[in-house]
C-alpha cells in the first residue's frame, strides 16, 4: 500500500503521543511490505509487540561479521522463542575483503568507523530496504541527547527514501525511556541478550562496543574513542545530518 507525504505527516501528528503498541499496529496495518530491523539488543520489545498483531511479522538483522558471540546466540534464541523467520543480512564479501586487505581488520580505530560501518552495515541495509516499503526501528529519543532528540514515531525515511522507492520509517519506541523498555521486558518475560547483565547497555559490534559504568550514558560504550557527535553509524544518518544542520553537538 502506498502512503503519501501528507499521510505520513498527518499520521505522525496523530500518533505522536500514542503507545508503541499503537504505532506498531498502525505500521503493520498500513504497510504490507514492512519489516522490523532488529539489532539483537533491547529493541526485542518491537518483536514482542508485533507478533501479537502479526505472528508472521518480517524481521531482519544486519550481521556485520563482528558481532559478539552472545549476540549470535541471542538472535537464534529470539528466532526460536517467537517462531519467526529472522533474516540475517550479510555484507558483500568482496567489499569487506577489499577494505580489510587495504586497511586491516581494525581500520576504524585509526580513521574512524564510517568506512567500515559503510561496508558492513549501511550498504547491506540499503540493499535490504530497497526490497521494502517500510521499516520499524528501535530508536529512542533518550538514546542520545544530540542525535536522536527529535525523532518522530513515523517519518518519510530521511536517508533511504528514493524517488523510486518511498520508504516509511517507524520509530515506535521514540517516546519511551530505557526504564520503560526494561519494565516491559521484565513484565512480559521477554528474552534478553546476556550482554546486558555484563554491563552493556547499548550493543553493537564487538570491537566497537564496551560495557559502561553506573550513570554513564548508555551510548558512551559505543565507538568510545571518537567524538560523541559522530556516534551514528549511518543506519540512522538522517539524525546526524539534522543535528549538523542545526549545529547542535553532544554535551560531552
Ligand atoms: S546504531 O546506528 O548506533 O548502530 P543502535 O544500536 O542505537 O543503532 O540501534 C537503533 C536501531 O537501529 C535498532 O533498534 C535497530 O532497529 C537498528 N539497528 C541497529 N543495529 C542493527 C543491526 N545490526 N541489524 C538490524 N538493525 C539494527
Ligand atoms: Fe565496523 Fe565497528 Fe561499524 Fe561494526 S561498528 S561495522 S566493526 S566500524
Amino acid at each position: 500500500m502506498s502512503i503519501s507525504i501528507l499521510d505520513i505527516e498527518r499520521l505522525a501528528a496523530n500518533y505522536a503521543g500514542r503507545s508503541p503498541e499503537e504505532v506498531i499496529s498502525l505500521a503493520l496495518k498500513t504497510i504490507d511490505n514492512i519489516a522490523i530491523s532488529f539489532s539483537g539488543a533491547e529493541d526485542v520489545v518491537l518483536i514482542d509487540m508485533a507478533v501479537k498483531t502479526n505472528p508472521d511479522v518480517k524481521v531482519f538483522s544486519l550481521d556485520t561479521g563482528r558481532l559478539h558471540p552472545e549476540t549470535y546466540r541471542y538472535l537464534d534464541q529470539v528466532r526460536k522463542h517467537y517462531g519467526i523467520q529472522l533474516e540475517v543480512v550479510f555484507p558483500e564479501s568482496a567489499a569487506v575483503e577489499a577494505l580489510v586487505l587495504e586497511k586491516s581488520l581494525y581500520s576504524f580505530l585509526e580513521d574512524g568507523h564510517k568506512e567500515c560501518c559503510g561496508v558492513r552495515k549501511v550498504a547491506p541495509l540499503r540493499r535490504k530496504l530497497a526490497t521494502l516499503d517500510g521499516w520499524i526501528t528501535g530508536q529512542r529519543r533518550d538514546q542520545s541527547v544530540g542525535t536522536r532528540t527529535d525523532i518522530p514515531v513515523l517519518q518519510d525515511d530521511p536517508s533511504f527514501s528514493t524517488a523510486d522507492n518511498k520508504l516509511v520509517k517507524f520509530n515506535p519506541l521514540a517516546n519511551w525511556s530505557s526504564a520503560q523498555v526494561w519494565d516491559y521486558i521484565r513484565t512480559n518475560e521477554v528474552p534478553y541478550n546476556e550482554l546486558h547483565v555484563k554491563g552493556f547497555t547499548s550493543i553493537g559490534c564487538e570491537p566497537c562496543t564496551r560495557a559502561v559504568l553506573p550513570n554513564q550514558h548508555e551510548r558512551e560504550g559505543r565507538w568510545w574513542w571518537e567524538d560523541a557527535a559522530a556516534k551514528e553509524c549511518g543506519l540512522h544518518s538522517g539524525n546526524t545530518e539534522a543535528v549538523q544542520k542545526a549545529a547542535h553537538y553532544w554535551p560531552w
